[in-house]
């Protein structure tokens, strides 16, 4: 029989306000890729599921690549490979899509060869590749995840959170990362960086204990959501509606365009009220109210 492996992974909010490029959280959304070794030479890759007709199913597509990465490193590979990937997560919206492409494709690869690399190694890969931690450190982990780069590696530490339901609304907006990258400052002023530096903190203990009333203060951020909101039609109203409607801390999702919000209660009217907002800019959404995955990715050797 073929030797098949499955992979789950999260969808993953990064930066929640102050954390930029450093902090991100696990949710209950997921992307699953099936990899089956073949003994044939060749290559097939099916997508089915939310924004499937966006993935590619040639030799570029991510998960694909990621893992001809580590059968290369690893000089060997199975003869022939398919690939099949069933997505909950949008494509390009701030969710981690592309994290779980690419651990995907390194667990995928890492489990069918039996397991030569280690978690630490498959983590500092896919942080290479994405060029920062805040997406898969909490892909891989689930939860609260802080990574802090030392060199070429990444310190991961799991920070606790309170079981709680996320708000997510994305509107059909298209803004690729690398231009919401584009627009950040590349030197900040002493205060900005003391501004974000005293609520990181802040934001964690408010985090781990629910502290609704101190999330507005610790989710605020001066190092690229001032930057990013003007790109997002109507973004910076979406922010102003949720928390009218009771959302106790918003930010921006990663680099957009989705927006997250925490929130005590009213979750279904914070939806409503930011979903509306999307729609008087002729933008459609979509939404979800999540649990906060505790899991990470995890990894299913179906027949070998
Ligand atoms: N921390 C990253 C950013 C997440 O905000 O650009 C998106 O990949």
């Amino acid at each position: 029989m073929n030797k098949q492996v499955t992979v789950t992974i999260p969808a993953t909010s990064a930066n929640l306000g102050p954390g930029f490029d450093c902090l991100g959280l696990a949710l209950a959304l997921y992307n699953r890729v099936t990899f089956t070794a073949v003994a044939t030479p060749s290559l097939t890759i099916e997508a089915t599921g939310l924004d499937a007709e966006k993935v590619p199913t040639d030799e570029t597509n991510l998960v694909y690549q990621m893992a001809n990465c580590l059968f290369e490193r690893l000089g060997k590979r199975p003869s022939g490979l398919h690939i099949q990937q069933e997505n909950q997560i949008p494509v390009g919206s701030g969710l981690g899509s592309s994290s779980t492409a690419v651990l995907a494709g390194l667990l995928g690869a890492n489990a069918l060869m039996d397991s030569p690399f280690t978690q630490a190694q498959l983590l500092d890969m896919a942080t290479a590749e994405e060029g920062h931690p805040d997406n898969v450190a909490p892909a891989l982990l689930g939860g609260l995840v802080l990574g802090v780069m030392h060199d070429e590696q990444v310190h991961i530490e799991p920070l606790p959170i309170a079981a709680q339901q996320i708000i997510i609304v994305t509107p059909n907006f298209q803004l690729l990362t690398k231009d919401a990258r584009a627009v950040l400052p590349t030197q900040i002023s002493r205060q900005d960086a003391i501004f974000n530096a005293s609520r990181l903190p802040l934001l964690i203990r408010a985090l781990e204990t629910a502290d609704y009333p101190t999330l507005a203060l610790a989710m605020q951020d001066r190092l690229h959501q001032p930057y990013r909101l003007p790109l997002i039609p109507g973004m910076a109203d979406a922010f102003s509606a949720a928390s009218a409607a009771g959302a106790a801390g918003v930010a921006l999702s990663g680099a957009g365009p989705s927006l997250i919000a925490f929130a005590a209660d009213k979750h279904e009217e914070i939806v409503g009220v930011v979903t509306a907002v999307f729609q008087q800019h002729n933008l459609t959404s979509h939404s979800w109210v999540l649990p906060i995955d505790t899991i990470g990715a995890q990894i299913n050797i179906l027949a070998s």
